[in-house]
C-alpha cells in the first residue's frame, strides 16, 4: 500500500574552515550576518557530513539522530529549516496532484560525521548543509545551491558555505527578509587542487563559548569589532577572492592569518573577553611563523575558528616542510589522513624554541 511506502535520499556535505570569518549577526533569527566571509572547503572527497532523510506514513513524530545520538529536533534552527524545506515541498505537491504528499509526513533524519571527534572541528556547517540537501533531494525540490545556501544559513550562519566545495564565499546581503545572504562558489575545488590542511588539535573537547553566544558579546561590546565588519573584512573580501582566483599562496597566507588575528582580537575586546586560542595554539602561531621565515616567504598560514584548535593551509610542494616540521616537534596522527590533509594530536608539552 501507498501509505507504508518509505521514501528515502542521503547525500553529504564538506566541512568547511573560513579564512575571512563570520563574526556578528544583525538579525539572530533569520543569522543574518553583519560582514561577508570566505572559507575554503577542507575535502570533498574524505571530510564530510553523511545523511540520509527518510519519511513515511508510519512514522509519528520527526526525528534527528547524530553519530548515534538522538538530538533535539525541536530547536528554533533546525525548525527553520524543516519548515522552509517543507513549505516548498508543499507548493510542488500543489502543482503536481500525483506527487505523493510527502510534507504531510514525519521525517527521520540519520546524520554520521565520516571525520573522527578526535579531529576537533567543529560540526554543525557540514550538519546542516548535508540535512537541508537531504531533506531537498527527498522532497525532490527543483532548488539550486544558493537557495539550499539560504535555508541552511538559517540551521548554523557557517553551514550555507558548506553547500558549495572548493572555495566558497557568504555575501552578507542587504534584505532584512535575508534572501540576498546567500553562499556562492568562487572557484571549484578543481581551480586551486594543491591545497592542503593539516589541523592541529590542541583539544577535541567542546568550546566553553559558543560561537552563536560569543559573536553576539562580541557585536554588543566590542568597538574593536565595529570596525573590522565595517572598514577592514570588505577591502579584505575582495582581496582574498582575487588570491583565490589567481591560486596566489603569499596573498591568501598573509590575509588568512591576519583575518584570524584580527577576529581573535575582537574575541579580546568583548566583556567579558573571551579566549578560544590557548598556549599550544600560541605555539601554533610561532611554528608557523618560523617555518615561513625559514622558508623565506609564506608557505604556510594558520587560522582559528572558535576554540583553540589550529588549521594550518599550505601547498602540497610543501608538504615535507610544513607537516614535516609539525610532525616532528609536536604531534601524532589522531585518525584523519586523507588526500586534501591530516590532523595531528598537540603534545601536552610544547616544544622548546617555539
Ligand atoms: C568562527 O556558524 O557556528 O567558525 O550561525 O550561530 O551557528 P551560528 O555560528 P557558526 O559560527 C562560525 C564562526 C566561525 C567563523 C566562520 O566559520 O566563518
Amino acid at each position: 500500500m501507498a501509505e507504508e511506502e518509505v521514501y528515502r535520499a542521503s547525500t553529504y556535505a564538506p566541512v568547511n574552515i573560513a579564512v575571512i570569518k563570520y563574526w556578528g549577526k544583525r538579525d539572530t533569527k533569520l543569522n543574518l550576518p553583519t560582514n561577508s566571509s570566505l572559507s575554503v572547503t577542507l575535502s570533498q572527497d574524505d571530510l564530510r557530513t553523511h545523511t540520509t532523510a527518510s519519511c513515511s506514513a508510519q512514522l509519528s513524530k520527526d526525528t534527528l539522530l547524530l553519530n548515534g545520538e538522538g538530538q533535539d529536533i525541536s530547536s528554533t534552527r533546525t525548525q527553520a529549516c524543516l519548515r522552509e524545506l517543507r513549505s516548498l515541498r508543499q507548493q510542488l505537491e500543489a502543482k503536481h496532484a500525483t506527487a505523493p504528499k510527502l510534507s504531510q509526513m514525519k521525517l527521520k533524519i540519520v546524520s554520521e560525521n565520516n571525520f573522527p571527534t578526535a579531529a576537533g572541528l567543529a560540526s554543525s556547517a557540514a550538519g546542516f548543509a548535508a540535512l537541508v540537501r537531504a531533506v531537498a533531494d527527498l522532497y525532490q525540490l527543483p532548488a539550486s545551491p544558493t537557495e539550499l545556501s539560504r535555508i541552511a544559513r538559517q540551521g548554523s550562519g557557517s553551514a550555507c558555505r558548506s553547500l558549495f566545495g572548493g572555495y566558497a564565499g557568504w555575501q552578507m546581503g542587504e534584505k532584512d527578509d535575508g534572501s540576498d545572504s546567500v553562499a556562492y562558489e568562487v572557484a571549484p575545488a578543481s581551480h586551486w587542487p594543491a591545497m592542503r590542511a593539516i589541523i592541529l588539535v590542541a583539544s577535541a573537547e567542546k568550546k566553553d563559548v559558543s560561537s552563536t553566544a560569543g559573536m553576539q558579546q562580541t557585536v554588543a561590546t566590542s568597538a574593536l569589532f565595529q570596525h573590522r565588519a565595517n572598514n577592514v573584512v570588505p577591502k579584505r573580501m575582495n582581496m582574498m577572492e582575487k588570491a583565490m582566483k589567481e591560486r596566489d599562496f603569499e596573498t591568501f597566507a598573509t590575509l588568512t592569518m591576519k583575518d584570524s588575528n584580527n577576529f581573535h582580537a575582537c574575541c579580546l575586546d568583548t566583556e567579558p573577553p573571551i579566549f578560544y586560542m590557548n598556549e599550544t595554539s600560541r605555539a601554533a602561531v610561532r611554528m608557523c611563523e618560523a617555518i615561513n621565515k625559514e622558508a623565506g616567504r609564506s608557505i604556510c598560514a594558520y587560522t582559528f575558528d572558535a576554540g583553540p584548535n589550529a588549521v594550518v593551509y599550505y601547498l602540497k610542494d610543501d608538504e615535507s616542510s610544513v607537516v614535516g616540521t609539525f610532525k616532528s616537534m609536536l604531534g601524532e596522527k589522531t585518525g584523519w589522513e586523507g588526500p586534501r590533509g591530516q590532523a595531528i594530536k598537540a603534545l601536552q608539552k610544547t616544544p622548546e624554541g617555539v
